[in-house]
């Protein structure tokens, strides 16, 4: 029989604890809210701070890993008084799972995602067929995938991704929904952007 170790029961524990821990701060940040637009991997929350101003009618919802950085993004919303704006720290996966199946995405947005650019550790990229088919499911048709990156690699491997998706289509013509400098892009000299429309 299979038999799990002390250490790995303890790892479970602290990840469902996690999960309870996010979905009760979900819960109670977005009673009634149906429709957001979700940054993954939001850094500092630069960018989403600033749409969230200029964009006061939609509700926004970044997360990341770091605690640090969700700080960061946290002390920007409160200096601005940003109502319409909420950042976890929350790994994609485990959010996606914890986030009720009621609330759609009309939008989301990929700045500077880590590239992981050895092939071994593709699949840590957050961008892979499942997470689009996740996200599709998520998305009302003419709703908006936006991927932006310096490394282009990730980039062509996410363009070739959702070109072989049947619910994303690369819309060349759509335009950059917002422009704010995050704060890995004020690193970069050149980067790449592909918006997607679900069909
Ligand atoms: C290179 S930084 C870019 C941050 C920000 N978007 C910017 O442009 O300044 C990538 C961010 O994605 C976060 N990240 C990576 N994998 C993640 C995952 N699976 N779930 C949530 N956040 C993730 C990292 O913690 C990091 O802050």
């Amino acid at each position: 029989m299979h038999q799990i170790t002390e250490a790995h029961a303890r790892e479970l524990a602290k990840q469902a604890q996690r999960k309870e821990d996010l979905r009760a701060a979900i819960e109670s940040d977005l009673v009634g809210v149906h429709r957001i637009l979700f940054e993954a991997g939001c850094g500092h929350g630069h960018w989403l701070t600033d749409f969230a101003e200029a964009n006061p009618e939609t509700l926004c919802v970044g997360i990341d890993l770091i605690s640090w950085r969700i700080r960061k993004g946290n002390d920007k919303k409160a200096k601005r008084g940003l109502k319409n704006l909420h950042f976890y720290k929350a790994e994609l996966g485990e959010f996606l799972e914890v986030l009720p199946k009621s609330i759609s995405f009309e939008r989301t947005v990929l700045l500077f995602p880590d590239p992981w650019p050895k092939a071994r550790h593709h699949r840590r990229r957050m961008v892979q067929p499942g997470f689009l088919s996740e996200v599709a499911g998520r998305t009302d048709r003419g709703g908006e995938f936006c991927f932006r990156s310096d490394d282009r690699p990730y980039y062509d491997w996410t363009v070739e991704c959702l070109n072989e998706h049947a619910e994303w289509q690369v819309d060349e013509s759509a335009p950059w929904p917002y422009e704010s400098e995050t704060y890995f892009q004020s690193l970069m000299d050149e980067f790449f952007s592909v918006v997607a429309k679900r069909i």
